[in-house]
């Protein structure tokens, strides 16, 4: 009765993610698991398998006692961009502020100036490499925001160049529409007229493309007002598209709160984030995407409330947030070590919030981000002793192989260290 199932792994210690269990990376020791139309179809002990792996399944794959986790997820990026920004990192190193540079014209609009000269080709290739960098940690789904071309073109460009790379890689790709990252240069003193287009005219383009699967916006003092927020979270709803929000990174604007109300799927960074926002989080059910590594790159010295997150049952998320100015890092497990040692997060914390915390955070909590019967079989099989070594190795990715939709990838591609 060969073919039950396409493929079976076996000999694997599986960390399942799920949050039931006591013990928080529930391992299931001396285990399987096995795909069948891209989906995992079963796991167990070894012990329970009804019959001879090879009875079971088309192809077995010995793991010889490797590690398997779901397959990494980064829920925050911004990594369709062109150009760099290391001029403004060496500034900032002299002294100058984020906010006090981008007050100056720098920041995200010289980033936008560099998108809109771009082709969606130039985009392609210039985010490709850092699309293989993720891969190679694992990664098997990617968040991409757009937010560096602030008109239906550039907007439309960002999120077609995302569409692409999700064609060109064996990855799952989510698009956010970030049209409310920063104030285009043309709208300079009407701050409400653009929000006006933004909601009146590129959303309900973008969206009837199909292009948006979220929508998210930068409530910031040199972002959007909370009351502009709404309006963009307004016009979200009225297309049926879920929110996020980037809150609190600079300072505290209630936007988490703001966010709660329009049940986001997540509100981002949280720096400034106080015990009402916290509390709202929890009521409404978002996840906080912690940001470790643009408050690394920016010297940040307020860390986001993770105790208090904790405490209140926040599901926390951790993502790269990879973007040309706040974080150019293209490492998850970079992100998961910066989130242990920087916020004090446990490495079990680290890969829920790279895994089961990071789909909640997409809205794809069924489809993928643990071990579970009838979830996507993208799987990461590591060659570690215990999870814990992904929130340890700096600039190593431990990965051996990675399996999305059931299927192994034929090559590694990339490796950023
Ligand atoms: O998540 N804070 C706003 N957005 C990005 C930074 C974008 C940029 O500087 O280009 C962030 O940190
Ligand atoms: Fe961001």
């Amino acid at each position: 009765m060969s073919g039950r199932w396409d493929r079976i792994w076996v000999d694997a210690r599986l960390a399942r993610m799920t949050a039931v269990e006591a013990e928080p990376y529930a391992m299931l020791e001396h285990g399987a698991i096995a795909a069948k139309d891209g989906k995992i179809a079963w796991l167990g002990a070894m012990t329970d398998l009804p019959d001879a792996p090879d009875a079971l399944a088309e192809e077995v794959v010995a793991c010889e006692g490797a590690c398997i986790t779901p397959a990494l997820i980064d829920c925050h990026t911004h990594l369709v961009f062109a150009g760099d920004r290391a001029g403004e990192y060496a500034l900032r190193l002299e002294g100058a502020s984020y906010e006090e540079i981008a007050r100056a014209g720098g920041g995200i609009l010289s980033t936008v100036n560099a998108v809109r000269a771009a082709e969606v080709n130039d985009l392609v290739e210039a985010s490709l490499p850092r699309l293989d960098s993720l891969i190679a940690d694992g990664v098997a789904t990617v968040e991409i925001k757009s937010g560096y071309g602030l008109n239906l073109d550039g907007e439309r460009a960002m999120l077609e160049a995302a569409g692409r790379l999700a064609e060109m890689r064996r990855v799952r790709v989510r698009r956010t529409f970030l049209g409310a990252h920063a104030l285009p240069p043309e709208f300079v003193g009407r701050s409400e007229e653009y929000i006006t287009y933004l909601c009146e005219e590129m959303l309900p383009a973008l969206a009837a493309d199909g292009l948006v699967d979220a929508v998210d916006a930068f409530c910031e003092r040199i972002g959007f007002s909370p009351a502009q927020t709404e309006r963009v979270f307004q016009a979200a709803c009225a297309h049926g598209l879920p929110v996020k929000l980037h809150a609190e990174q600079l300072s505290n604007q209630r936007g988490a709160s703001l966010a709660a109300r329009y049940k986001a799927l997540s509100a981002d960074h949280l720096e400034f984030l106080d015990e009402e926002g916290v509390a709202d989080m929890a009521a409404a059910g978002a996840v906080a995407v912690i940001l470790p590594c643009a408050y690394y790159f920016l010297r940040d010295e307020t860390p986001p409330p993770i105790e208090k997150l904790r405490a209140a049952g926040v599901d926390m998320a951790v993502a790269t947030d990879c973007n040309p100015g706040s974080s150019p890092c293209a490492s998850l497990l970079l992100a998961m070590n910066m989130a242990c040692a920087l916020f004090r997060m446990t490495p079990a914390e680290a890969l829920a919030g790279a895994t089961r915390n990071a789909s909640k955070a997409l809205g794809l909590g069924d489809e993928t981000g643990t071990l579970e019967v009838g979830k996507a079989c993208d799987l990461a099989v590591w060659d570690i002793a215990h999870p814990a070594e992904l929130s340890y190795w700096m600039g190593l990715s431990p990965l051996r192989s990675r399996v999305v939709a059931g299927s192994p990838d034929t090559e590694t591609i990339g490796a950023h260290s």
